[in-house]
């Protein structure tokens, strides 16, 4: 494909944008479970509006656009009165909670080689930690040492990060809450041992960190997770998820400027315009800056709150459901508004395309470490007005997948499966298993037999097979 040698008119270029956008997945009318944060057509228009109007605004330079700087320090001050932060708290807006993470990592590598002159920094990271903990790690060529969990609470020991500490430790996470089963690690506990060891601590609040002191606000137990626990050294936390901003929402926070200092990249040993960059992005669009401010502006504390009243009790009621039905049980009781569930009975991956048939999306994810195949739930506020016919689609769903059991994967397959060597895999091997799998060019028909296999596999193969995946994924157009 080559740019058009002319230009088409507006109305056909905006056709074509709707007529692509037929496909991909429904979320208005909460039917997703996960991917979309919904906050309702009033919502969606000044977070559009807004961003529309600092679209064009570039926060590469924050001097030149004084609103931009005033959007992010309001945001971050929100943030850090949100997460019972002082006035010595610092942070900045970034594109997600993938780069907040990256940056807490980054800032955390840069001040333990300047402050404690380790040259081979390493990172405790529980296995519920996000994985962006490991990209990371992979992108800042760091050592991470994964801790297991305690698999009756999916909590992490605080023992067990303890025995992982060694000289190079220079950082430990948690969550609050993490995203897998939805539970908040012990963090006070975690904040002690940070301090008796003189480790940085981040709290990884990217999902949780938002809607959790609304919870506790509304009489949930919540467990003390932000900076009112001393040793918490950094945070993070989304505004693109729960807060109801456009993609590309998150900050990253720090307990002092101390900390921050060592985010911060700058350049002036080049040729040109001198770089001072806080966060990954240089160069990056005004538009999330505004649309956030504006979505906190307008919802406000209150709006917030009847939010959050409306995730809670749509989670208590799709709980109870889910612990009260004899084939599935839930991995953990839910600490938040995210839902974890299981079968011991047969393979739950058959409930995701059923569901997708009866205009659901639910998240599967694969066996860890102990943690078996699970279907997630992230519950939204708009999860309310559907939960009287989500509940009988999933029941009805969770039926058919009892009745497929066996099937997915005959066992010599599955025993071949796991018995595939990392090192061995090639592009070919992958061919092969896609072809077994019944997959057509492009996208799997169905998900259950490519996630029943990727579950069979252990998970440095089942990595590779996603690597190839989207390594033919992303090919250009032809024609
Ligand atoms: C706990 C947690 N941390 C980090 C992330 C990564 O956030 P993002 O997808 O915005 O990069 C997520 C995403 O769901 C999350 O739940």
């Amino acid at each position: 494909m080559k740019i058009p040698a002319k230009g088409l008119s507006r109305d056909a270029v905006m056709q074509a944008l709707e007529d692509y956008g037929q496909q991909d997945l429904p979320w208005r009318e909460g039917g997703t479970f996960a991917y979309v944060y919904e906050g309702g057509r009033d919502v969606e228009d000044v977070v559009k509006t807004a961003y529309m109007r600092y679209l064009t605004e570039n926060a590469l330079d924050p001097t030149v656009y004084p609103s931009l700087l005033r959007f992010e320090n309001d945001i971050v001050a929100m943030a850090i009165n949100h997460l019972r932060g002082d006035a010595e708290c610092v942070g900045n807006f970034t594109s997600g909670g993938t780069e907040s993470c990256l940056l807490a990592v980054k800032a955390a590598r840069d001040y333990a080689r300047s402050e404690r002159g380790i040259a081979e920094p390493e990172i405790i990271l529980p296995v519920t930690a996000h994985a962006c903990f490991q990209k990371a790690a992979h992108y800042f060529d760091m050592k991470m040492r994964l801790v297991e969990v305690d698999p009756a609470t999916w909590k992490v020991r605080p023992e067990d990060m303890a025995a992982a500490i060694n000289e190079n430790t220079i950082l430990m996470v948690g969550s609050a809450c993490q995203y897998a089963h939805g539970v908040i690690d012990p963090i006070p506990e975690l904040g002690a041992l940070a301090l008796e060891r003189n480790l940085l601590l981040h709290v990884d609040g990217c999902i949780g960190g938002f809607v959790l002191p609304y919870f506790r606000r509304l009489g949930a137990s919540v467990t003390d997770f932000d900076f009112a626990v001393p040793g918490v050294t950094s945070m993070s936390m989304d505004f693109h998820k729960y807060g109801y901003a456009a993609k590309g929402a998150s900050v990253v926070l720090y307990r002092s400027k101390e900390l921050r200092r060592h985010q911060i990249f700058t350049a002036a040993t080049w040729t040109g315009y001198s770089v001072i960059n806080p966060t990954i992005q240089s160069t990056k669009s005004g538009g999330p800056l505004a649309a956030c401010w504006a979505v906190l502006n307008y919802l406000g504390d209150e709006g917030y709150m009847r939010f959050a009243e409306r995730k809670l009790h749509a989670t208590r009621i799709i709980a109870d459901a889910l612990r009260a039905h004899p084939d599935v049980e839930l991995l953990a009781e839910p600490e938040s508004c995210l839902i974890a569930f299981t079968s011991d009975q047969f393979s739950i991956f058959p409930i995701v395309d059923a569901m997708r048939r009866r205009g659901w999306f639910v998240q599967p994810q694969l066996g860890y470490m102990g943690s078996k195949e699970n279907i997630h739930l992230s519950i939204d506020q708009s999860t309310i007005d559907v939960v009287d016919r989500f509940l009988p689609d999933l029941n009805a769903s969770i039926a058919e997948a009892k009745g497929v059991n066996e099937e997915v994967i005959p066992a010599p397959m599955k025993a071949m499966l796991g018995a595939l060597d990392a090192s061995l895999f090639t592009p070919e091997t992958y061919q092969q298993l896609m072809a077994a799998a019944g997959t057509s060019d492009g996208l799997p028909e169905g998900t259950t037999a490519i996630n029943s296999m990727l579950n069979a596999m252990k998970p440095e193969v089942a990595q590779k097979v996603m690597t190839e995946f989207f390594n033919d994924l992303y090919v250009p157009s032809g024609g």
